[in-house]
């Protein structure tokens, strides 16, 4: 990681959960760290606790639904911090409806959250980085509900798994996009199963579902782990999927 002293980090959904350890574990290897959210109390609270460490976090309010903020976000970023080397798509929501009888509404906001916000930010990002020329890393934080339907959730999750599984066709899409446009731009899928979050009771959801009452589960610093190793690869190595199981 110490070639990354010092390099920024852009991390979507910083303010809970998963976000908010990797910012955590970034800026104590030495990195500057925007961390983007709309409860930007949290974000405050968050910089007061990181004070002391190595590296900086900055908190930059932003609703990734929309296009606007987000490039507000990265213009402030590039005029605050000098560009992005490192983007974490991680702001991630699933709404409580169905499909048969669901509201139009709550399917609007997973996807405008959790599939065009991260396209918007790639972009964003990528545009920071082919501007500089750096070897930039761009991170989704997917889900195995990405990789299959869980039948369990099925009932409750409605548009949630499409969304992912669209997460991790785009990662693919981006890597060879930016191989055909000659960008040294690593893309990195991680693919975590049940983590003890805020977001299993967020959504309209206020109980956790019976069968994840008894774990096993993963815990958001696994995730922070996942994203050093994948950051910490030497040159030559670009790892394009991470699954992690709760064990
Ligand atoms: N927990 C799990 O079991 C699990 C499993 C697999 C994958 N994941 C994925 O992991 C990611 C993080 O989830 P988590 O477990 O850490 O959940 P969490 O604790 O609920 O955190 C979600 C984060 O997303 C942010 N966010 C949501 N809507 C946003 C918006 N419109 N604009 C900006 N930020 C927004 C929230 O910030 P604000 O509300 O402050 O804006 C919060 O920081 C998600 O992509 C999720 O799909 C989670």
């Amino acid at each position: 990681m110490e070639r990354y002293i010092g390099k920024v980090a852009v991390v979507t959904g910083s303010s809970s959960g998963i976000g908010a350890a990797i910012s955590k574990e970034l800026v104590k290897k030495g990195m500057k760290v925007a961390g983007l959210a709309r409860r930007i109390e949290r974000l405050e609270e968050l910089k007061k606790q990181l004070s002391k460490e190595s590296g900086q976090f900055f908190a930059v309010k932003c609703d990734i639904r929309s296009e606007e903020d987000i490039v507000n976000a990265f213009k402030w970023v590039e005029t605050n911090l000098g560009g992005v080397d490192v983007l974490v798509n991680n702001a991630g929501v699933h709404q409580m409806t169905n499909l048969t009888e669901g509201d139009a509404e709550k399917w609007r906001t997973v996807f405008d959250t959790n599939v065009l916000g991260l396209c918007i930010a790639t972009r964003e990002a990528v545009k920071s980085m082919k501007k500089r020329q750096v070897t930039g890393h761009i991170i989704h934080i997917n889900s195995i509900a990405g990789h299959r339907v869980s039948p369990e959730l099925a009932p409750i999750r409605n548009v949630y798994s499409a969304s992912k599984f669209a997460v991790r066709a785009l990662a693919e899409t981006l890597r060879l996009e930016l191989a055909h446009n000659k960008l040294k731009i690593k893309v990195s899928n991680i693919s975590p199963g049940y983590v003890k979050t805020e977001f299993q009771v967020a959504g309209g959801q206020t109980e956790l579902p019976e069968y994840l009452k008894n774990g096993p589960y993963l815990i958001p610093e696994n995730l922070a782990d996942a994203v050093v190793y994948v950051l910490s690869t030497p040159p030559n190595v670009d790892v394009s999927e991470i699954t992690l199981h709760p064990f």
